[in-house]
C-alpha cells in the first residue's frame, strides 16, 4: 500500500512524501486503505483529522490559498494541519505571475507563488498549479498589445514553458487550461483560442498545443483540464469527455480532468448525484486521474437547517470521490468562510466552506471527515 500511495505522486517532491510519511508513522497512523479509517461517533475529530483521513483513502484533501493570509494564525494554522495540498487561488494565474511583458526586464512575478510553494513545502502539503491558460485574468499587456497571431503563440509558449520550469519538481500537477467551453459544448472565444493562430476554427487544437507544450517545460508534471459545471454528464461534459477521449487516443499529454464543483443544495437530490458518477466513471475509463478542484456548497443564509444540508451534500461528494478508484483529490477553494469569493461573485450567498469566519469548524467539516472515514 505504501508502495501504490509512492507511485501516485510521482511528481512530486519525494522528500516532502517522505517527510510526510515519517510524520504519519510517528502519528502511529496505518498506511493501509482502511485500517487507518478515523472511527467515527462522538469524539470530534482531531487537528489534522481531514488530512489524515485523507491519507488513509488515498485521497489528497487540497484547499486554494492566498498567501497574503498566511500571517493570519488560524488561516496558516489550520491550512497548515489539516490539508496536504495546496493550490493559489489566483497567484499562479496569468495575470499576477506574468504582469508584464516579455521585453520588460522583469516580466515575472513569481513572490506569491513562491511563499505558497515555501509553506506547503514546510508543511509537507503538495501544490497544484493553477492556471497556465483562461480567459480571465488576462494582462492588460497581451490583450492591448496588438499582437500578432505568431507573436502571441510565441507569448503563451513562453509563459508556458517559463512557469512550469520555475516550479519544476514544486508543482506535481498544472490546470493547463481552465474552462475552454461554453455550457452548450462549443469552444468559450477567448483571446487564446481567437487569436494566437493556433486555435480558432480548429476545436481543441490550442488545448492540444498547450498541453504539448506543458509536458516538453515539466515532464514530470499531471496535466490536467479544469472546468466547471461539467460534474453532470451534460453537452460541456460530454464536449470535454470527447475531446479527452480524443487526446488519449492519439497520446497528447493529457493525465487528469478537473472538475470545479461550486455548487448550491440543488445538486442535493439522487439524480444529480448519480449523473456525476456516472460521469466520473466514464472519465475514469479513459484512464484518466479525477480530482475535485474547486469544491464549495453555497448557501442563502447560515440557519442551522442549512449548515446541516450543507453539510450532508459535503458528505455526498466526498463519498463519490471514495466511491470512484480514479478520484485521487478532494480540494475546497478557500477553507474558510472569511475568505471565501463567494460573497463577491454571487450576491447574497456565502458560507460556502468548512470553516466559519471564525475560523470554527462547521457541519461540513465533519461531515468531509466521516465521508472519508466511512
Ligand atoms: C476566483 C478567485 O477565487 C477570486 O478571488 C478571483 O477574484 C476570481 O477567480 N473558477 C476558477 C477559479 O477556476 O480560478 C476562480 O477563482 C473561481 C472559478
Amino acid at each position: 500500500m505504501m508502495t501504490s500511495w509512492f507511485q501516485r505522486k510521482p511528481s512530486a517532491d519525494s522528500a516532502v512524501w517522505l517527510r510526510t510519511i515519517t510524520a504519519a508513522l510517528m502519528c502511529g497512523m496505518v498506511l493501509q486503505s482502511g485500517a487507518a479509517a478515523p472511527q467515527t461517533g462522538a469524539a470530534a475529530p482531531a487537528a489534522g483529522a481531514l488530512r489524515q483521513a485523507g491519507e488513509a483513502r488515498h485521497i489528497t484533501i487540497g484547499a486554494a490559498a492566498a498567501s497574503a493570509h498566511l500571517a493570519e494564525p488560524d488561516y496558516a494554522a489550520i491550512l497548515g494541519s489539516e490539508f496536504s495540498q495546496l493550490q493559489g487561488e489566483n497567484e499562479m494565474k496569468f495575470g499576477v505571475i506574468h504582469p508584464r511583458p516579455d521585453s520588460d526586464p522583469n516580466p515575472y512575478n513569481f513572490k506569491g507563488g513562491d511563499a505558497l510553494v515555501a509553506f506547503a513545502q514546510s508543511h509537507t502539503m503538495v501544490v497544484r498549479g493553477h492556471t497556465l491558460i483562461w480567459h480571465n485574468n488576462v494582462p492588460d499587456w497581451v490583450k492591448n498589445g496588438g499582437y500578432s497571431a505568431p507573436q502571441l503563440a510565441e507569448i503563451l509558449h513562453g509563459h508556458i514553458k517559463t512557469v512550469m520550469t520555475h516550479y519544476a519538481s514544486k508543482v506535481y500537477a498544472w490546470d493547463v487550461v481552465n474552462e475552454a467551453f461554453n455550457d452548450d459544448g462549443t469552444m468559450r472565444h477567448t483571446i487564446w483560442y481567437d487569436q494566437p493562430g493556433i486555435g480558432a476554427g480548429k476545436g481543441t487544437k490550442y488545448i492540444e498545443q498547450a498541453l504539448r507544450w506543458a509536458h516538453e517545460a515539466d515532464p514530470g508534471a499531471e496535466l490536467f483540464y479544469n472546468d466547471y459545471d461539467a460534474e453532470m454528464i451534460n453537452q460541456k461534459s460530454d464536449s470535454i469527455y470527447q475531446m479527452a477521449k480524443d487526446f488519449k487516443k492519439r497520446g497528447v499529454p493529457l493525465n487528469g480532468v478537473g472538475f470545479q464543483m461550486h455548487v448550491s443544495l440543488r445538486y442535493d437530490n439522487p439524480a444529480t448525484l448519480a449523473s456525476i458518477a456516472k460521469n466520473l466513471e466514464r472519465f475514469a475509463k479513459l484512464g484518466l486521474e479525477l480530482q475535485i478542484t474547486e469544491l464549495d456548497v453555497r448557501l442563502d443564509d447560515s440557519s442551522a437547517a442549512s449548515l446541516s444540508a450543507q453539510a450532508k451534500l459535503y458528505g455526498e461528494i466526498t463519498t463519490l470521490c471514495v466511491q470512484q478508484p480514479a478520484c485521487k483529490a478532494v480540494q475546497t477553494w478557500g477553507f474558510t468562510d472569511k475568505h471565501s469569493w463567494i460573497p463577491q461573485f454571487y450576491k447574497g450567498q456565502g458560507w460556502a466552506l468548512l470553516w466559519d469566519e471564525k475560523y470554527q469548524k462547521k457541519p461540513a467539516y465533519q461531515a468531509v471527515f466521516d465521508g472519508l472515514a466511512r
